[in-house]
């Protein structure tokens, strides 16, 4: 009787679908897309801020408070924490992973190397890593209150997030941060959507439409914020 050895082993299907390029892609799509409800109703979260203390106070709270008596304090947060951290590994690594793939296929190597890759693409790397070292600073600032300039309070994130926009690197960090988002969040739409094989031409065009349009509202709402501070809106 032959024994089975590791050559004869059939690849399982989720490996056969994760070393393919499409499975990768499909994997950026998912994961981003997931993160992208994230922003958004954060976004949305944040806009409280124009309706005063109690009311940004009292929905930080309310976060944690969600899913109960079901869900114990901070469950139902822990979990979207859980399932961020793994759509930002999973987005990051196949990432990563398509574009050595990319390198590795090109049959000769460019003279000069940005000649090689669109703008798109490099936007895409650079401020995929600005996001990445953005979101660590974030936390660090308004989550654990590690680097925030003022004294952090937990659970009291209008004065915490006045005591941020007070300060110019503030508002430069955070703005530069959301602006990169705006980039990535165009062109990764647009960029799932062909993965995904949306593609007619009237569709595409509407996509694009819709692509610049959350882009801009994402942008436009999370800046908002910042921006409410300096002009005293906010205070
Ligand atoms: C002006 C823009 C922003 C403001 C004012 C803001 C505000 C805040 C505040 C106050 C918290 C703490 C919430 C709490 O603990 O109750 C928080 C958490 C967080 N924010 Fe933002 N945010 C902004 C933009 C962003 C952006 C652009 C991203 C992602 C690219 C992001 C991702 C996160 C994440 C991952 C957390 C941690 C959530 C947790 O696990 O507690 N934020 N934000």
């Amino acid at each position: 009787m032959a024994l089975a050895t590791r050559t004869d082993r059939r690849p399982s299907l989720a490996r056969t679908v994760w070393d393919s390029t499409v499975g990768k892609k499909t994997v950026m799509a998912v994961s981003g897309f997931v993160m992208l409800l994230y922003l958004v109703a954060h976004m949305i979260g944040n806009l409280k801020i124009f309706f005063g203390p109690e009311e940004i106070n009292h929905y930080a709270h309310w976060l944690r408070t969600v899913g109960e008596p079901f869900m114990h304090y901070e469950w139902t947060l822990w979990l979207i924490r859980v399932v961020l951290v793994v759509a930002v590994v999973a987005h990051a690594t196949s990432a990563y992973q398509l574009s050595r793939r990319d390198i590795r296929a090109r049959p000769t190597k460019y003279a000069n190397r940005k000649a090689g890759r669109s703008f798109a693409t490099r936007t895409m790397r650079w401020g995929g890593v600005i996001l990445g070292l953005f979101i660590v600073w974030h936390i660090l600032d308004l989550t654990t209150g590690t680097v925030h300039p003022g004294g952090y309070e937990h659970l009291h994130p209008y004065q915490n997030i006045i005591d941020t926009f007070s300060t110019w690197y503030g508002n430069v960090v955070y703005i530069v941060a959301v602006v990169a988002l705006g980039f990535h969040v165009r062109h990764g739409l647009w960029s799932a959507a062909q993965t995904l094989g949306v593609g007619s031409r009237s569709r595409d065009r509407a996509l694009k439409t819709v692509a610049n349009v959350l882009a801009l509202l994402l942008t436009a709402g999370f800046v908002a914020v910042p921006v409410g501070v300096m002009t005293g809106v906010v205070s």
